[in-house]
């Protein structure tokens, strides 16, 4: 149900000041963007974090996303701020968006699935405490489930004020990290969701008009609050589950000889299926996507609908079987044992050109590794050394932290990390791992070095010519179709 776009017509509708809570991976960057694009708004973006605050405000950004250095540095200090005083913000800004993290619950009713909104109903709260006169859009851009909106609208109007109007809109975010700028420069579509009512249609409008300032009209889809926030559900578990679905032919793959990527090709040239998003590969990480599927399994379940929950869930399971297989068979290669012996992690994020961490495939396969007594050797070129550590040191991954110290040594480069190794495993298909000298690797390595490729994107043939054993997904190569018969 796509309704047209409200161009506003009350003069309270008129959008000069927009603020931020939540100054992360979606927060920062989105409003970076909005102060380039919008020289006519003042864009402020609070956090609690002093730090995270501090970061952004100094020449080292918190987060690594190609061009948005150029993009605050432009803006910085003219329209774009960024402050703690999250007060002041709430108050002065005539549209607020919530951007800050919903974690999957860790405890409790919904454990390991459900979406922890303690942070979105706290923000709904400062908001509603600080909010004293004047209309306000409160924006929801964190990723929630569905009928969050209701909860925050419920929350802002149960201690309103007289003389202060809240509407509530839904508008997620569908940027991918790495690609951040562009996305928001070229969104294919910007999604808004509000009430029906007269009201919810000005606010609609007042911030599809933020948007129009770059986004082309047609490109904007308004709809209902629901449909909004199960939309942003629904196309990250589609992308999720194209992922797992290449995924799980990749052991067919392996066993019969075929190469996935071959068959990516093929099916990816069929324009009802489309050849993005069919990359094999060690398994997919990111803040987003478990979150979000298990986000849906969890509302399916709520709801009672079991057969639903159980396929949405499968796109999950067969992502966990991915990187346990990949583990299991660096261990399986090296013999049946890789106790004490040295393992080079090429890449920690969860897919390059950003330094985030968050559900990385790197680190269930360091914690298999780990668990088999390997030790690892390290390196990613925009990882810091302590995420790395207290990544692979979290109670979920590590119950013993004294391992991790005696087990894992970070380093600056992927020759220093494969000195001496038995085994190169390529987590994040960073560029630089393409163009590494591999005669000066094999050199410095033990032998029988091996390479196993989880990102299918070194020239294996080169490899093997070199004298690397070597190991991908979802491809089988005669040397290891020979070795594996010896077991
Ligand atoms: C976003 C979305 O908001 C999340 O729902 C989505 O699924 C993933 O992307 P992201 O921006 O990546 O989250 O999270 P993060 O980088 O952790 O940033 C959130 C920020 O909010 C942090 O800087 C944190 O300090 C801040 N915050 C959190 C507050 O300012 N106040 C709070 O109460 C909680
Ligand atoms: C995703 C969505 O793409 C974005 O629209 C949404 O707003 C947030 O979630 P993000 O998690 O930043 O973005 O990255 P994405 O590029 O989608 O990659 C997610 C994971 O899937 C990565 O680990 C990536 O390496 C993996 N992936 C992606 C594959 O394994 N194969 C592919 O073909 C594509």
């Amino acid at each position: 149900m796509i309704s047209p776009v409200f161009t506003p017509t009350c003069a309270e509708m008129t959008i000069k000041k927009v603020c931020c809570l939540g100054a992360g991976y979606v927060g920062g960057p989105t409003c970076s963007i909005m102060a380039y694009k919008c020289p006519d708004i003042q864009v402020i973006v609070v956090d609690k974090s002093k730090q995270r605050i501090d970061e952004w405000n100094s020449d080292v950004l918190p987060i690594y996303e190609p061009g948005l250095d150029e993009v605050v540095k432009q803006c910085r200090g003219k329209n774009l701020h960024f402050s703690t005083e999250i007060e002041t913000a709430i108050k002065e800004a005539d549209l607020i968006f919530i951007s800050v993290n919903t974690p999957t619950k860790t405890f409790g009713y919904g454990k390991g699935k459900a979406a922890d909104l303690k942070y979105v109903e706290l923000a709904a709260r400062d908001i509603v405490e600080t909010v004293e006169s004047g209309f306000k859009i409160v924006v929801e851009k964190s990723t929630v489930p569905v009928k969050a909106a209701e909860s925050i609208s419920t929350i802002l109007h149960s201690k309103q004020k007289a003389g202060v109007e809240f509407q509530v809109l839904s508008n997620p975010e569908f940027l991918a990290e790495g690609s951040a700028i562009t996305d928001l420069l070229h969104a294919e579509r910007v999604l808004i969701g509000g009430e029906q009512s007269p009201k919810g249609k000005l606010a609609i409008g007042a911030l599809s008009w933020i948007y129009q300032h770059w986004i082309p009209e047609e490109k904007i889809l308004t709809m209902d609050t629901w449909s909004s926030e199960l939309s942003k559900l629904a196309a990250n578990a589609f992308l999720a589950q194209r992922i797992s679905s290449i995924n799980a032919l990749t052991p067919l793959c392996e066993e019969t000889g075929a190469d996935v990527s071959e068959v990516a090709k093929a099916i990816g040239k069929d324009s009802r299926i489309g050849s993005k998003f069919l990359q094999a590969s060690v398994g997919f990480g990111g803040s987003c996507f478990q979150k979000d599927i298990l986000n849906l399994v969890y509302i399916c379940e709520s709801l009672g609908l079991q057969e639903v929950a159980a396929y949405w869930n499968s796109v999950i399971v067969i992502n966990d079987y991915q990187k346990r297989r990949f583990s299991l068979r660096i261990v399986h290669r090296l013999f049946n044992t890789v106790t004490d012996k040295r393992i080079s992690i090429l890449g920690f994020a969860f897919k390059k050109n950003t330094g985030d961490t968050r559900e990385s495939a790197a680190i269930h396969l360091s914690k298999h590794l780990m668990d088999e007594n390997a030790k690892l050797a390290i390196y990613d070129p925009k990882v810091d050394k302590q995420q790395i550590l207290d990544d692979l040191s979290h109670p979920y991954i590590s119950e013993d932290p004294s391992r991790v110290a005696r087990l894992v040594t970070i380093h600056q480069s992927a020759y220093e990390a494969g000195q001496g190794s038995h085994a190169l495993v390529i987590c994040t298909e960073w560029d630089e791992f393409v163009k590494l000298d591999f005669r000066r690797m094999y050199e410095i390595m033990e032998k029988p070095a091996f390479v196993f490729d989880g990102r299918k994107i070194l020239d294996h043939e080169a490899l093997i010519s070199i004298g690397f054993e070597v190991e991908t997904i979802g491809k089988r190569f005669n040397q290891s179709a020979n070795r594996l018969d010896d077991f």
